[in-house]
């Protein structure tokens, strides 16, 4: 999306979430892309709350050591943002070419635009053209919009970790580039593409092979962490350990089962009123499937219940279905418990320069 240093390197992916760190370094081949690097490292809850770096020489430390652990030697690297600073809307315009297009964007973007034009940065990219109600020709467009001051924060914590951005991305936009090379965009299907991760959850959903309606909502593991705290009065690192596992010890299995579950049953809300507004606003009739992926999309009786809310069927994404991964370098074991987190990196990773 947005290209602070054109230049075209291989580059790698490097996802800031707000609980962990996630490195991806692909390379393609002709037989398709095989997995080079990959790597987590957790981030400590105070270290960035919401998406605003609160501590970024901690974080960038946290790079730094993740870097040195993969061995990565590629400087050039691929990052994305999401939450509250960015913008994604979708948008009809009257034709015109790219070019005029880059001229008046800031004009014609002003109005969907809940903040001072002039503190964000903009990108576009031109959907297609359809007739208008008018018979004018019209063209729908996906605006996305940044703060600019969340961007130069991303940009200056990798460029501090000795990194060069080539290209900062938008979560919702990278799984969407995770699905398409894993399973493929098939023309005739609706597909929700859902990404839980700590602090956020990203929508994305994909209808004639685009994407035609994007949502950020504020909720994700930590709220079943915190819950399991509140409720089962626990410490932070305790209630992150219950929720993971079968059979915590010294853990109420109901109280646990009723928390999970009470959660589980707002972050379904949540989905199911974004799908129900975006099947509304499309004149859409349902969709085929929701693919979630994302670390808190492991949460324990979530694809269940999310499937029985929404009638479709829901399954947990698998990041590297098409990537190869060498069996000498990798524990297979390892990096598909891990998968889900990989969601976001291993779209990152895909990016080229001058992709959009
Ligand atoms: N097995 C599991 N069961 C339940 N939750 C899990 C599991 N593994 C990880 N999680 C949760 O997933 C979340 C981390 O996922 P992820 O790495 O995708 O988030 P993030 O990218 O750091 O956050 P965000 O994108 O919101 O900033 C944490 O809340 C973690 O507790
Ligand atoms: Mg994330």
């Amino acid at each position: 999306m947005f290209f602070p240093f054109s230049k075209a390197n291989p580059l790698f992916g490097l996802d800031i979430g707000s609980s962990a760190i996630k490195v991806v370094q692909l390379k393609e081949k002709k037989t398709g892309y095989y997995l080079e690097k990959f790597g987590i490292k957790t981030l400590a809850p105070e270290m960035i709350v919401d998406g605003t770096v609160m501590d970024a020489s901690s974080v960038g430390g946290i790079i730094k050591e993740l870097l040195a652990e993969q061995k990565i030697k590629l400087k050039d690297v691929a990052i994305s943002i999401s939450g509250h600073s960015v913008i994604v809307k979708k948008i009809s315009l009257p034709a015109m070419t790219e070019d005029e297009l880059e001229e008046s964007i800031k004009w014609e973007a002003e109005q969907y635009i809940p903040f001072d034009i002039n503190d964000v940065n903009i990108d576009f990219h031109i959907l297609g053209t359809v007739e208008g109600q008018d018979g004018q020709p019209q063209m729908n467009v996906l605006l996305v919009a940044a703060k600019k001051d969340k961007l130069n924060e991303y940009i200056s914590l990798v460029a501090d970790a000795g990194l060069t951005p080539r290209v900062v991305d938008v979560d919702a936009f990278a799984i969407e580039n995770m699905y398409g090379v894993n399973y493929g965009v098939r023309e005739s299907e609706v597909v929700a593409l859902v990404n839980i991760g700590a602090s956020v959850m990203n929508i994305n959903i994909l209808k004639n092979t685009m994407s035609s309606f994007t949502r950020d909502i504020s909720i994700g593991g930590n709220r079943y962490t915190e819950t399991i705290q509140k409720e089962l009065n626990l410490s932070y690192q305790d209630a992150e350990q219950a929720k993971r596992l079968e059979n915590p010890e010294g853990v109420n299995p109901e109280a646990l089962s009723a928390v999970m579950n009470a959660v589980n049953t707002e972050v379904a809300g949540e989905v199911t009123r974004s799908v129900d507004y975006f099947k509304t606003a499309s004149a859409q009739e349902n969709i085929d499937k929701v693919v979630l992926c994302g670390g808190a999309a492991r949460s324990r009786g979530l694809v269940t219940l999310l499937g029985e809310r929404l009638g479709v069927p829901v399954e947990l994404a698998n990041p590297f279905n098409q990537i190869d991964i060498d069996k000498k370098t990798f524990s297979v074991e390892e990096v598909q418990e891990l998968a889900p987190q990989a969601a976001v990196g291993v779209g990152l990773a895909i990016r080229k320069m001058g992709d959009r």
